[in-house]
């Protein structure tokens, strides 16, 4: 069976865990840890960057960090991980969810202004499949109502919106670092941008369990106290160290993908014709390789073409099933209808898509596509 996803090893990972492991200090803060935040922020211009243990966590801390209270509104796709959603409803928020564009899974952010109310937070935009949203209409929102904007870009690494980096455009940004992703930090591991440097004395605090121990290891005060509240958001040393080396080949990594995702939308152009929907960039966006998705024109075609990959030896998946149905969620829902999000849960399929997809294989999941298309 040829897999949806294979988590690609540079071949530096067990010798830099190992250095990690040799130089005695394997918990958080350590010298790859640092390495990776240096370079998170000189690639991103981020005010600071601060590894965590998953993107899960980032969005967390980002929740705690703006202060989010029972009650409070938060802005945020349906059509996402629950994830996005956690982060904000431990902290009592209400979810208020917001349906896809017209012509993509992102966020429909024309529907964002008539959503704002007194009680609105902030704007949680998510970049599916490491493609912008549109950006400057969230940021114009946010403005406008004095909103803080948390960036979902879990999928975006190395990707950007009009030049700026993904995760840098709201005043914090959130990435992952599970294995199904383009880097990993040895299965799990996530990231916060700290945007506004205002947040990152607290920022720093809140991820070590709420102590200002980050300040104690600088010298600027003379002993650590617990200071604030807090939780354990900071990982070991050795996933840092998986991911430095991730992170020394990004650019090899990248442009593999990026060539596997331009071989699959030129080979699957015929479909567009039948009304099948391809994945677009818009101008303001770059492509980072993520991931490659179709959309089939209704459910049961869906399930027929993954039915029909799987007997061909071919791992297709679909993704997101809608918040604002989901059973945790559903009954606490204000009931808007949000049929675009619908759609997408129904009929989105990802292909196949890791560095190590050679080219045969990948001509041989487009033949079948087109196969299933023709029959
Ligand atoms: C949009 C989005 N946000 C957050 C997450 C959570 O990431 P992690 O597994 O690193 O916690 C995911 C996971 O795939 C995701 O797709």
């Amino acid at each position: 069976m040829l897999p949806f996803n294979k988590p690609y090893f540079v071949g530096t990972e067990t010798r830099y865990i190992e250095d990690a492991v040799r130089s005695g200090k394997i918990s958080g803060d350590g010298t790859y840890t640092r390495r990776c935040e240096a370079w998170f922020e000189q690639h991103l211009g981020s005010a600071r960057a601060l590894l965590t243990t998953s993107c899960t966590d980032a969005l967390e801390l980002a929740a705690l960090l703006l202060d989010i209270q029972p009650g409070d509104e938060v802005l945020l796709p349906s059509f996402t991980f629950s994830s996005t959603a956690n982060a904000f409803v431990l902290r009592g928020a209400k979810l208020v969810f917001v349906d896809c564009g017209p012509t993509s899974p992102a966020l429909d952010t024309a529907a964002l202004a008539a959503l704002v109310t007194p009680r609105t937070r902030a704007i949680v935009p998510v970049h599916y499949a490491g493609t912008a949203c549109d950006m400057a209409t969230v940021l114009g929102v946010a403005g406008q109502h004095k909103l803080a904007v948390v960036e979902d870009a879990a999928q975006a690494i190395s990707s950007s919106y009009q030049g700026r980096p993904l995760g840098t455009l709201g005043a914090l940004g959130a990435f992952s670092f599970h294995e199904t992703k383009n880097v990993t930090a040895g299965g799990e591991g996530g990231l916060l941008a700290i945007n506004d440097p205002e947040l990152v004395r607290r920022a720093e605090i809140l991820r070590e369990k709420g102590t200002n121990r980050a300040a104690f290891f600088r010298g600027e005060v003379d002993k650590y106290s617990w200071v604030d509240v807090g939780s354990s958001f900071l990982p070991a040393d050795i996933n840092a160290a998986f991911l430095w080396a991730q992170l020394e080949a990004l650019d090899f990594i990248q442009a593999q993908r990026c060539a596997i995702w331009q071989r699959y939308h030129e080979g699957l152009q015929p479909l567009a014709a039948l009304g099948v929907e391809l994945p677009t960039v818009p101008a303001y966006a770059t492509n980072n390789g993520h991931l490659y998705y179709l959309v089939c024109r209704s459910l049961a075609e869906r399930t027929a073409l993954i039915t029909h990959l799987r007997a061909q030896g071919i791992a297709a998946i679909f993704h997101y099933q809608p918040l604002h149905r989901s059973p945790y969620y559903a009954s606490r829902h204000d009931g808007r209808p949000l049929p675009r999000a619908d759609r997408y849960a129904d009929c989105l399929v990802r292909l196949p898509l890791y560095v190590e997809l050679d080219e045969a294989e990948q001509q041989r999941i487009t033949r079948e596509v087109l196969a299933f298309y023709q029959q």
